[in-house]
């Protein structure tokens, strides 16, 4: 994995950059997507980050949590966290709105080898929430349609309600040079797409693993069966990447709460491959 440059403040690595919200969109019930903009220049241009990295979000009285970065950096200006609402620091966040101010510090960890993947096809599958780190990917590969071959999304959620980014899932389905695959677990009166778990869609669309990387994050379950699909379909362990989303608290290494093995998650992940992973012993 390569480890992209990282900016951390020289004085007090916990001290946040001031940001504010330039707009907030409702995803599902429970996930809102927070466009931010830093309020000075010097942050702006020296928050140079790459997909799969994730920052440390702060709500002034309420605390920080790390968030991945769903915005692409081949698209400059802004940052965007899509964040599901879960307990103290993701419930201030969803009562905040457009004009208010946050703090962000980061970007950190390592990211998704987007350099290595140049000329091979691509096979993202996720889940859920867990679609917010692959759609910075997704986009930066998009942005560079050149560089890569084949694309292919496979994504679902528990119901139509829980497709997160949906008139972007829209434009993605309208592409001819990317094919999205959908499903839910449930329908409603409405959808009249396919049915069924991300693993079995999977199956059914039994990718080749010749020439593809595969990039996969969702709910534990559906990456334990997405793993097994893959494996079935001959894919090597090497070519299988995912992104952790372990409990943290610095963010920066120095802590030591958010262990795989021996290895820190936030400084050496939380993108890893699934050999990586194995190696570490993780029981995914
Ligand atoms: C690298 C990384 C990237 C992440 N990216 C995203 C993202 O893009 N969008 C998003 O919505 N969330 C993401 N998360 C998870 C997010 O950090 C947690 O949901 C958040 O910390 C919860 O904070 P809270 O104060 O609202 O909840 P708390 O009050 O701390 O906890 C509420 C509940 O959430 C559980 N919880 C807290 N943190 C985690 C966690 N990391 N994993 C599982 N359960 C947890 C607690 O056990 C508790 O039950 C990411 C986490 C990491 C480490
Ligand atoms: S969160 Fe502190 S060491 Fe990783």
């Amino acid at each position: 994995m390569t480890m992209a440059q990282t900016r951390i403040m020289p004085d007090n690595p916990y001290l946040p950059s001031p940001a504010r919200i330039e707009e907030v969109r409702v995803e599902t019930p429970d996930t809102n997507t927070f466009r931010v903009v830093f309020c000075e220049d010097d942050c702006r241009e020296g928050f140079v980050y790459r997909p799969g990295q994730f920052a440390e979000v702060s709500v002034f009285g309420a605390g920080e949590a790390p968030f991945s970065i769903t915005s692409t950096p081949s698209r400059p200006g802004f940052l965007e966290f899509s964040i599901k609402r879960m307990g103290r620091v993701t419930s201030a966040l969803h009562q905040m709105i457009g004009g208010e101010r946050i703090g962000v510090r980061g970007p950190y960890g390592n990211n998704f080898p987007v350099g290595e993947w140049k000329g091979r096809k691509l096979l993202f599958i996720g889940g859920g929430i867990g679609l917010a780190p692959l759609r910075s990917a997704i986009n930066y590969c998009l942005d560079n349609r050149a560089d890569y071959g084949d694309i292919d999304i496979i994504y679902g959620a528990r119901s139509p309600a829980d497709l997160v980014f949906k008139p972007e899932l829209e434009r993605w389905e309208q592409r001819s040079d990317m094919r999205l695959h959908l499903t839910v677990d449930r329908g409603d009166d409405e959808w009249q797409g396919r049915v069924g778990f991300v693993p079995a869609l999977l199956t059914e669309l039994g990718p080749s693993p010749q020439g593809v990387s595969t990039i996969t994050c969702g709910p534990p379950i559906m990456i334990r069966l997405v793993l097994q699909g893959l494996e079935q379909l001959g894919f090597r362990d090497e070519q299988i990447v995912t992104t952790m989303e372990m409990r943290m608290k610095c963010g920066i290494g120095k802590c030591g709460r958010c262990n795989i093995g021996r290895s820190y998650v936030c400084v050496d992940g939380p993108v890893y491959n699934y050999a990586q992973l194995k190696q570490l012993g993780s029981e995914l």
